[in-house]
């Protein structure tokens, strides 16, 4: 008698441990940056920085840049290929880069846009920025293939659209279809399944529209 082997079970929501990895450590994949949380130490830089494959300026902590290769491979070969720009920034580049915003924007569209220095999760080590088509960090990404497959398939490597649409008084950030964040594949599996798309929904953190 042949009997049927029971259907593995695949629920991520299943056995899901949300207190395996600290949201307040720096060196945590799980760390949760934002305007009312900043980077601690303010001078925090990871140990474990690495050039990401195919791109010479740009740097990550390893355990992310080996899986945005393996990330850039499969949008490779769904046609949907990109360039990466910074990943990694220390507070000084984030400074300089907050100053050059604000001088163009003004400060209160400049907020809305880029952190200041101290405050990005850029600092951490484990988010990138990309880009594809001539859509260099403008909302046209979302709707190149990239865009379109990175919204689709990054959390399958780990990575999140961090600055999720239509999330701005959560995350504080207009929605930036180009800034990916790293938090391994287990917690991006369980954010896809349970529909939750921001790191403070998930772990019930508080809002961060604005600095206080
Ligand atoms: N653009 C993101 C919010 C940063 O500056 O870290
Ligand atoms: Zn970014």
């Amino acid at each position: 008698m042949v009997t049927a082997s029971p259907a593995p079970v695949a629920s991520p929501v299943l056995g899901f441990d949300a207190s395996a990895h600290s949201v307040d450590d720096p060196d945590s994949i799980w760390v949760v940056v934002n305007k009312a949380r900043p980077m601690v130490p303010q001078d925090y830089e990871p140990a474990d920085l690495e050039t990401v494959e195919g791109a010479s300026g740009t740097r990550l902590r390893a355990e992310a840049a080996a899986a945005l290769a393996g990330l850039r491979d499969a949008a490779r070969a769904a046609d949907a290929d990109f360039a990466m720009s910074t990943g990694f920034r220390d507070r000084d580049l984030q400074g300089s880069l907050y100053t050059t915003y604000v001088e163009r924007s003004g400060q209160v569209r400049a907020d809305r846009y880029s952190a200041r220095p101290g405050f990005s999760e850029h600092q951490t080590g484990l988010s990138v920025d990309v880009h594809a088509g001539g859509c260099d960090l403008q909302s046209c990404f979302a709707v190149t293939p990239a865009g379109r497959f990175l919204a689709e398939h990054a959390w399958e490597h780990g990575f999140i659209v961090r600055y999720p649409e239509g999330k701005e008084d959560v995350t504080g950030y207009i929605f930036e279809p180009w800034h990916l964040r790293y938090v391994g594949t287990e917690l991006a599996a369980e954010m896809r399944a349970r529909g939750v798309a921001t790191l403070e929904e998930f772990f019930g953190l508080d809002p961060a529209p604005d600095y206080s």
